[in-house]
């Protein structure tokens, strides 16, 4: 069977699925019963300083097969609160990734001092939300802030830092490259898409906030293409998120540049059984093509192309429609 374990930034994982941020994590128990699963380790839901009760439903839009429309407005119980759902999910066995949000590098320190005396393994900075006043993207998209942000708490705490980038900006791997000079140790990609949908019989959004994320089978195409973008722009290892609900899409991202991936939307059918479905399929997938180790692919496809490769367009180029039909 293929080796599945992962280096990530100097955390061990027997595994490179990680549950993603705000699905499923709300609880100890829900991170836990992720990990007990087969998820290789968990992302908490982006914790703040203090608490906040988030936006006024409807907070999320089931799109249908495009995946989910939402804007929550990062509710949680703040710092003082949360630990106690880290001792649960710590409890469980599960590697926690503590997730957190503030507006200036200042807080983001002072919440990082905090989150890591929680013994979480590594921490992971929400610069990306979409829909989140003063937070999230709305920071996240000027790469000098999150240069400053990133080396404020890299210089606070002794735990490896990813550094989560928005995909609403027309430089992902510039926003990438920024968190690497500030030091950080690993880019988290992507967050959700700034997406909208109207209820046509009420004439307004049909979340109460208006525009919200996208995220689910839709995004994945995005999530690669930042991925991709990203890893041909640092050094630092890519976690990839977006749309991963297959065994190929994991290996997708693996060969796009990512040496992790979170899961979230993709749980909403399955539940958190999907972790160890995906871990077996990945194993055996890996194995037909010939791969003993998950790490060993990693950026895999930006290798040059062999030669001059057949094609595999499912359209006929000029040339073989000139191609008279039935000769030798
Ligand atoms: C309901 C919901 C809540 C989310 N909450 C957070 C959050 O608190 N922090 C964060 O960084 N990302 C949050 N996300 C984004 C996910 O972590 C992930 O980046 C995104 O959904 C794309 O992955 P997916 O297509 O597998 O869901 C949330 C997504 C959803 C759908």
């Amino acid at each position: 069977m293929a080796d599945l374990t992962v280096d990530l930034a100097g955390v061990p994982l027997r595994n490179p699925l990680l549950l993603a941020s705000g699905i499923w994590g709300e609880t100890g128990a829900s991170m836990a019963s992720a990990y007990a699963a087969g998820a290789g380790g968990v992302v908490t839901k982006s914790i703040g300083t203090a608490p906040r009760t988030g936006y006024a439903n409807p907070t999320v839009e089931p799109l249908g097969p495009v995946g989910f429309l939402n804007a929550m407005g990062l509710p949680n119980p703040g710092i003082e609160e949360y630990p106690a759902e880290i001792d649960v999910a710590r409890a469980g066995g599960a590697p926690v990734i503590g997730s957190i949000f503030a507006a200036t590098p200042r807080e983001f320190a002072a919440l990082a001092r905090r989150m890591a005396e929680t013994g979480v393994v590594a921490l992971e900075l929400n610069l990306s939300c979409p829909h989140a006043r003063g937070f999230g993207s709305e920071i996240g998209r000027d790469p000098r802030r999150v240069e400053r942000i990133v080396r404020s708490v890299v210089g606070a705490v002794d735990l490896p830092v990813l550094a989560k980038i928005t995909p609403n900006t027309a430089d992902p791997a510039g926003l990438a490259r920024a968190a690497e000079r500030g030091g950080a140790h690993a880019i988290s990609a992507i967050n959700t898409v700034r997406a909208l949908a109207i209820d046509v019989d009420l004439a307004r959004p049909i979340l109460a906030h208006g525009l919200g994320g996208l995220s689910g089978p839709a995004i994945k195409p995005v999530g690669l293409a930042c991925v991709w973008q990203i890893y041909e722009a640092v050094q630092i290892p890519i976690v990839g998120i977006g749309g991963i609900g297959s065994a190929e899409d994991a290996l997708e991202y693996l060969l796009a540049g990512a040496r992790a991936v979170q899961i979230g939307t993709a749980l909403s059918g399955p539940g958190v059984a999907l972790f160890g479905t995906i871990a077996r399929e990945l194993s055996a997938r890996l194995d037909a093509l010939g791969i003993d180790r998950w790490e060993a692919a990693v950026g895999r496809a930006h290798r040059p192309a062999p030669g001059p490769s057949a094609a595999r367009s499912p359209f006929p180029g000029p040339s073989r429609m000139a191609e008279p039909r039935g000769t030798p």
